[in-house]
């Protein structure tokens, strides 16, 4: 393989180091900034999860070790065995969450489809209904804000407000995968309690956009999130002295730092961009954060693609058979993707 020595890592935000600052803060900790969080009593997590709830608009909050599990402690928090919860079908619930629902909360999952995320409410009434003449189990729908495998589009504040309507006129709970919802806040310029004032519960991910080595966070109501807590637990998830870990996210939290996702956004924006002025036989989505996703002709050998570009420093992933995702993210400069640009002139044409 003749690996360059320049790499571009465009597989995605999950692969983000910590910034400066947060060393800075992980070693001003010292005992009095720890303690036990199964116990509440970490007050670096404690600080945490208050600055989340506050900045998400929800009574509370909780620190939890992964956008997974913080999904499934929302899900078993919401539900109970032998419920039914709708999905989005091409949502990180229902493809790369190893059926979580199924095994642990024993729920029945069910998807609806969407166009770019965002739901039709004929055939959400029609699940429902249909749901209703037999046992009536759906409790929860979910969505994913912004959503990752329609190229990080931004579900906007009214399409919310409509489906919170919606849930409401039957009983039911919305739950946001917020992975990425400070992407859509910035991505819109507005503030982030708009799509989070439309949904009983969120799980944000501090590890993606935010450059944190690991952790989201769950909010909703404060009866919500102690039943989340205790859930957490039963997953493994009281994490002791986390505070090491969770000091990152107040830094990460900061108005200035959520902000930068900006950059992430024009420098995506930049990449599609020269990707369409190459003029090759594919589609390029117009990223409004920071995803870009190439569709390609189904006889063009997709493995050979990703392979030919990693071999040029440009890494990526394929997301099927016919995608492949680029993501922006903290580490990655405008320079970066000019580079990057350069590699896939050379190497892209040659492969279609
Ligand atoms: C939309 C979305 N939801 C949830 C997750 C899960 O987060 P984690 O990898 O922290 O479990 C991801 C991860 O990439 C994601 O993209």
């Amino acid at each position: 393989m003749n690996l360059s020595t320049r790499i571009v890592d465009l597989r995605s935000d999950t692969f983000t180091k910590p910034s400066e600052k947060m060393w800075k803060m992980l070693r001003s900790l010292d005992n009095s900034k720890i303690g036990d969080d199964v116990f509440g009593e970490d007050p670096t997590v404690n600080a945490l999860e208050e600055k989340a709830a506050k900045i998400i608009g929800k009574e509370a909050a909780l620190y939890v070790t992964s956008g997974t599990q913080g999904n499934l402690v929302s899900l078993l928090s919401h539900t109970s065995p032998g419920d039914t919860i709708l999905v989005e079908e091409l949502s990180h619930i229902y493809h790369h969450e190893l059926s979580g629902a199924t095994q642990i909360a024993g729920l029945k999952v069910k998807t609806y489809s969407s166009n770019m995320g965002v739901p039709n409410f004929d055939e959400l009434s029609n699940l429902i209904e249909k749901d209703k003449q037999k046992d009536s189990s759906i409790r929860v729908i979910c969505a994913e804000n912004t959503h990752n495998y329609h190229g990080g589009k931004i579900i906007r504040p009214n399409i919310l407000k409509d489906l919170h309507k919606f849930v409401e006129k039957h009983e039911l709970k919305l739950h946001l995968d917020g992975a990425r919802i400070f992407n859509a806040a910035v991505g819109l310029n507005i503030p982030v309690t708009d799509f989070t004032k439309e949904v009983d519960s969120v799980m944000f991910c501090l590890s993606k956009g935010l450059s944190c080595p690991v952790g989201s966070l769950v909010a909703g109501s404060k009866s919500f999130i102690s039943k989340a807590r205790k859930y957490r637990k039963i997953l493994g998830g009281g994490m002791r002295q986390a505070g090491i870990i969770a000091s990152f996210g107040l830094v990460a939290l900061e108005k200035n730092w959520i902000q930068r996702l900006e950059d992430d956004h024009k420098n995506a924006k930049l990449l599609a961009e020269g990707l369409k002025n190459m003029a090759l036989p594919i589609e390029v989505n117009n990223p409004e954060t920071n995803i870009v996703i190439i569709s390609i002709p189904k006889e063009v050998r997709i493995g050979k693609i990703v392979r030919k570009l990693g071999d040029a420093g440009i890494l990526a992933f394929n997301i099927d058979k016919q995608r492949i995702r680029f993501v922006t993210h903290f580490g990655i400069h405008k320079d970066d993707i000019e580079y990057a640009l350069q590699k896939m002139k050379m190497v892209l044409p040659n492969l279609f």
